[in-house]
Formats: C-alpha cells, sequence, structure tokens
C-alpha cells in the first residue's frame, strides 16, 4: 500500500463501526451472491429433473426474499460507508484549512489564493470519489469475489484453475494504466488550480478588467487553460476507457477455455449440465466483482494523485510556530525595542542594522520614501515574519519567546487595505473581540464617527456589506477597521497609511477617531502626509531600509536631511502651510 493511500485511510480509522457495519452487511450480500449462483444447480436439478411441483413454487417466493433481504443489506452497507467517507473527507477538508490558516504569511505569498482555494474544493471532491469507492467497492467486491470463487471451486475445480490463471494476467496492464491515470489526474489539478488562480483574479479584480476593457483577453486567457484541462482530462478520459476492454479481452481467454473444456466434459458426461450452468453462472459473476476491482483501483489511482496534492500542501510547515520555551503573556505595557534589527524576504536585505525604541504609551512615526521599509518592518513587530539578525523585544522578552496567541492579542491594526468580510457591519466590528456585546460594538462605532453613517444604512448594524465591503465608501470602509482596532484594545496600535485614502474632511474625522484610539497606547503610524505625525514622540526617517535621521518634528527641521526636505514639499504651497498642526 503506498503512504498517500494508508495515510488517507487512516482517516477511515475513527470511524470503524461504520466500517464494521458495513463490511457485515457486505458480507451477507457476497454471501448470498454465492448462494444463488450454488443454488442454480440443486433448483435446477430438483424442477427439471424431479418435476417436484412443491419447490417449483417456493422458487419464485425464495426469489424475493433473498432479493429483500440483499437490498436491505446492500442499502445498509452502501448508506454507511458511505457516510464514513464522508465524515473522514471531513476531517481531511478541517485539517488542510486548519494547517493552511496557520502558515505564516511567506506562504501565502509563495501560494496563489485561486490554487489553494482549487486544492481545498476540487482536489478535495476527486480525492474523495476515490475514497468513497474504494471502501464501498473494495468490501463488497471481495466479498463477492471470495463467495464465488468457492463456488467455482466446489463445482469442479479443475476448470476453476482454469479461471483463475487468466486473472494475474489482467494484473500487468491494469497497474500500467493505473499510474498513468495517477500522473493525469494530478496533472490535470494542478492547470484546475491555475484557472482557480484565473477566476479568483478576475473576479476580484473586476474593476480593473472593465477599466481597461480587457475582458476579452480574460476570456482568452479562460478559454486557453480551459482547454488545456481538457487535454489532460482526455488522457484520464483515455486510459480510464482502455482499461475494462483490456481485461474484458484477457477475461475472455479463460471464458472461452472454460466453454471448450467444460462443455466437452459435459458433453462426455462427465459433468451433468446443471453443474455446468452453475459453473458458468458464478464464473460470469466473478468476473464482475473482479472488473469492478479494477475500475475502482483506477478512481484510486486518480484520487491518490488528488492526496498527493493535498497532502503536500498539509505537509507544509510553518516556519514561525511557537518555540518550545515561549510565553504566555498578558497585557503588555506596550514598550517596544528594535536591536539591531536587518532583514530580507530572500537574500536581499530589505532592513539593515534597525535599532529604536519607544517607551509605553509613546507614538512612534514611520516616515520615508516608498520602498523604504516601512511596512516590512512593522510586520517584523508583529511577527509575520522573523529577523535574519537582532532581536526584536516586548516589555524587555525577546517576541519569539512569546506564544503567538497572546503576542496577537498585544496588537490592533489599521492597515490601507481595510480588510473587511462578507458578514453584517456589526460582525464585522467584532473581529476585534468575538464576543463583544451590541453596546460595545456601538460604543466604538461612535469612537470611530462611524456610528451615524451606519445607522442611516437600511439595516444599520446588520446591514451585510458584501464581499470586501463593496458596498461602501473607502472612508466609511476606514472607519470600521478603526472601530475594530478600537474594539480590541490591545496595547500596541499600528496605523499604517490608515487615512491616506481619504479627503480632507473624512480625514480629519478618522483622525480625530484615531486619536481616541492612541490614548494610553504604544503607537506606530506610517504615513506619507507628514501633517499626521507632527505631534509622534519620535518620528524615524527610514531610507533604503535603514534609519537615516531620528527625533522629534522640531529636532528633524532643525537638522536633518531627508525629513526637512520632505517636510518643504509638502508644505510648500500656500494652502498646505496653513493647515493646522494636529492637536
Ligand atoms: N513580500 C515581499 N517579498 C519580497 N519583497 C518585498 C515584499 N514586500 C515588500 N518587499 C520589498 O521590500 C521593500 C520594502 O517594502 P515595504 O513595503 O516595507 O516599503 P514601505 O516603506 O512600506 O513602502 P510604501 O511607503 O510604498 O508602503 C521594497 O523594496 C519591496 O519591493
Ligand atoms: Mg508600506
Amino acid at each position: 500500500m503506498t503512504p498517500v493511500l494508508k495515510r488517507t485511510l487512516a482517516y477511515f480509522l475513527p470511524y470503524w463501526w461504520l466500517m464494521l457495519l458495513s463490511a457485515l452487511c457486505s458480507l451477507v450480500v457476497g454471501a448470498m451472491d454465492g448462494a444463488f449462483a450454488y443454488l442454480v444447480e440443486p433448483v435446477l436439478k430438483k424442477i427439471f429433473a424431479g418435476k417436484d411441483e412443491g419447490i417449483f413454487l417456493l422458487v419464485p417466493i425464495g426469489i424475493i426474499v433473498l432479493f429483500a433481504v440483499r437490498g436491505i443489506c446492500r442499502y445498509i452497507y452502501d448508506a454507511s460507508i458511505k457516510l464514513a467517507g464522508q465524515k473522514a473527507i471531513q476531517d481531511i477538508r478541517n485539517d488542510l484549512y486548519g494547517s493552511t490558516i496557520g502558515q505564516d504569511m511567506a506562504f501565502f505569498q509563495r501560494k496563489a489564493t485561486g490554487d489553494l482555494m482549487s486544492c481545498m474544493t476540487n482536489d478535495i471532491t476527486t480525492m474523495q470519489e476515490g475514497m468513497s469507492q474504494v471502501v464501498t467497492g473494495l468490501f463488497r467486491d471481495l466479498i463477492s469475489f471470495a463467495a464465488l470463487l468457492g463456488v467455482i471451486f466446489y463445482r469442479n475445480w479443475q476448470l476453476a484453475i482454469i479461471t483463475f490463471i487468466v486473472i494475474p494476467l489482467t494484473a500487468y496492464p491494469a497497474q500500467l494504466i493505473g499510474k498513468k491515470i495517477k500522473n493525469s489526474a494530478r496533472r490535470s489539478l494542478d492547470v484546475m488550480g491555475g484557472i482557480g488562480v484565473t477566476l479568483q483574479e478576475s473576479f476580484s479584480g473586476i474593476k480593473v478588467i472593465k477599466a481597461f476593457g480587457l475582458e476579452q483577453q480574460s476570456i482568452q486567457r479562460f478559454r486557453h487553460q480551459n482547454s488545456n484541462y481538457l487535454q489532460q482530462l482526455k488522457r484520464y478520459i483515455k486510459y480510464s476507457s482502455l482499461a475494462t476492454p483490456i481485461s474484458e479481452m484477457i477475461t475472455s481467454l479463460g471464458i472461452a477455455s472454460v466453454v471448450y473444456i467444460g462443455g466437452s466434459q459435459v458433453i462426455s458426461g462427465r459433468m451433468s449440465a446443471s453443474e455446468f450452468f452453475s459453473f458458468i453462472a458464478a464464473m460470469i459473476m466473478l468476473y464482475t466483482p473482479l472488473k469492478k476491482l479494477q475500475s475502482s483501483y483506477n478512481i484510486v489511482q486518480r484520487s491518490a494523485g488528488a492526496a498527493e496534492r493535498v497532502f503536500s500542501l498539509l505537509d507544509e510547515k510553518p516556519s514561525i510556530t511557537n518555540s518550545s520555551n515561549a510565553a504566555d503573556i498578558q497585557r503588555s505595557n506596550g514598550s517596544v525595542e528594535f536591536r539591531d534589527v536587518s532583514f530580507g524576504y530572500d537574500d536581499e536585505l530589505i532592513l539593515r542594522n534597525i535599532s529604536l525604541r519607544a517607551a509605553s504609551g509613546q507614538m512612534i512615526a514611520l516616515v520615508g520614501p516608498s520602498g523604504g521599509g516601512k511596512t516590512t518592518l512593522i510586520a517584523l513587530l508583529m511577527r509575520l515574519y522573523d529577523v535574519k539578525q537582532g532581536q526584536i523585544l516586548l516589555d524587555g522578552r525577546d517576541i519569539r519567546d512569546i506564544t503567538l496567541e497572546s503576542l496577537n492579542r498585544q496588537f490592533a491594526l489599521v492597515d490601507q487595505e481595510t480588510t473587511l468580510f462578507n458578514d453584517t457591519i456589526a460582525n464585522n466590528i467584532r473581529y476585534g473581540k468575538p464576543d463583544a456585546t451590541q453596546d460595545e460594538v456601538q460604543t466604538t462605532a461612535k469612537a470611530a464617527f462611524a456610528h451615524d453613517f451606519i445607522q442611516q444604512l437600511p439595516e444599520g448594524y446588520e446591514t451585510n456589506i458584501g464581499d470586501r465591503g463593496v458596498r461602501l465608501s473607502g472612508g466609511q470602509r476606514q472607519r470600521i477597521c478603526i472601530a475594530r482596532a478600537l474594539l480590541k484594545n490591545a496595547p500596541i496600535l499600528i496605523l499604517d497609511e490608515a487615512t491616506s485614502a481619504l479627503d480632507t474632511e473624512s480625514e480629519q474625522m478618522v483622525q480625530k477617531a484615531l486619536d481616541n484610539l492612541m490614548a494610553n497606547r504604544t503607537t506606530f503610524v506610517i504615513a506619507h502626509r507628514l501633517s499626521t505625525v507632527l505631534h509622534a514622540d519620535t518620528i524615524l526617517v527610514l531610507e533604503a531600509g535603514r534609519i537615516v535621521e531620528s527625533g522629534s518634528h522640531d529636532e528633524l527641521i532643525e537638522n536633518s536631511r531627508l525629513y526637512s526636505r520632505l517636510h518643504a514639499l509638502q508644505f510648500s504651497d500656500k494652502e498646505s502651510t496653513e493647515m493646522p498642526a494636529l492637536p
């Protein structure tokens, strides 16, 4: 048994009782198939040779009873094995989702969303088809096969051996075909993953597609991938359709030999005609489970192709995990220190020798040219990535010695992306604190200056805002994100371009909301608009991965190169200079 199959079957183990029930019932079905073939001989003999009318009447009743019992058993075995299969698949899907969500950021940058989605849906479905097939078919077919084998050996062992000889002959082509099927399944699912990527990207980027008139181009790309998928499927179709005719042709050799040899035995009087028919019946019935075994083998191969993809995803190990001595911390004071930190997403260093301190309750601003590494620095603080060199300390403790769960509780983030989920407004705010009451939600929404516009929506807080919050304006979305961060009430607040997308009026409103949020917290603010950071305790200017200047606004205006230049640029026109510095 291959490791993939073993691993899949391990998922069935918890449902052994369903499988046992199924096995027992399939035992009855199989035994009945055997009994049926066996009884052909005595019944035929009694009725036609003995002209026994009593038995003749019993036969139809016997047939009905036999099939009724068989039907009930079949139902139970079928339903229970399918249930076991679905339960096992459900566990696999849950495991896969759990392990995928637990991956670090680097993983999600490596993998395309659409491909992951395709794996969670298509691959698992393909895997499930095969797995329920194998456990369903395997029991029944193996048992019928054994019962029928018993009958043919009992009837006539020489003929049985002939029947049996051809069976191993079918094994080799079956194996060859199975391998081809597995590979083509894997490849077709790879292509399906690509289709998933296209779908995901085109639906989430539909605005750009429309705005740039890229519909035809998207259609072409999709068609190309879709036909590529069919190409892969064609291989699968070819091999899976080839399997049955080949095995039938080989087994026909057996049938032909049996008919010839058995027939001559009947003619020469060494075997009775009824015995011969019973044998033929058993033999023909014998090939049916054999064929089925073979086609389940092919389906299993196909699902093994899918399972390989699923397990390889399941085996991805996140590089950011809790260390063995990681401590669960309570609410931190919010004092942060970077000690000579260097980092790069790959070999190239993006941040070099960063050292900084933020005392509890301070506001630290990060400014500087685009691509300087500001967002990256924040990602390191939240331990979305691990530093290459140096240390990041929270309350004097290396963040790698803090459990990820408790570290996460220390940060509230509002970033430029304003991610909202397909849920009600109230629930989107509640992501900050899942057990928050309606009152708490409303209070924070008020503090975030979001309450008024929420109330004007048709269903108020219960309005479903749809995928990515498409039914709201940028400023409204941002205020909901701020409410969410406010509700989380974490000791460290991170604002990455949190007001960049707003007009002056909403920015002022949002800024007031943010000021509410900043009180009594350590805050890291990233901003291109210097007006929002003038009153920071420390302003750090990041350029090309280094802190090139640092100090308060006044200090930097006095004696800095980059900051004073940026400031002069932004406040050069009259209107801007008159813009009041924030309180
Ligand atoms: N996931 C990533 N993988 C590889 N390189 C990245 C990744 N994210 C950012 N970079 C690179 O790291 C550098 C710093 O990026 P970062 O996003 O930290 O800049 P930033 O200062 O936040 O810029 P902006 O002001 O435009 O937001 C850039 O050169 C960018 O190309
Ligand atoms: Mg950035």
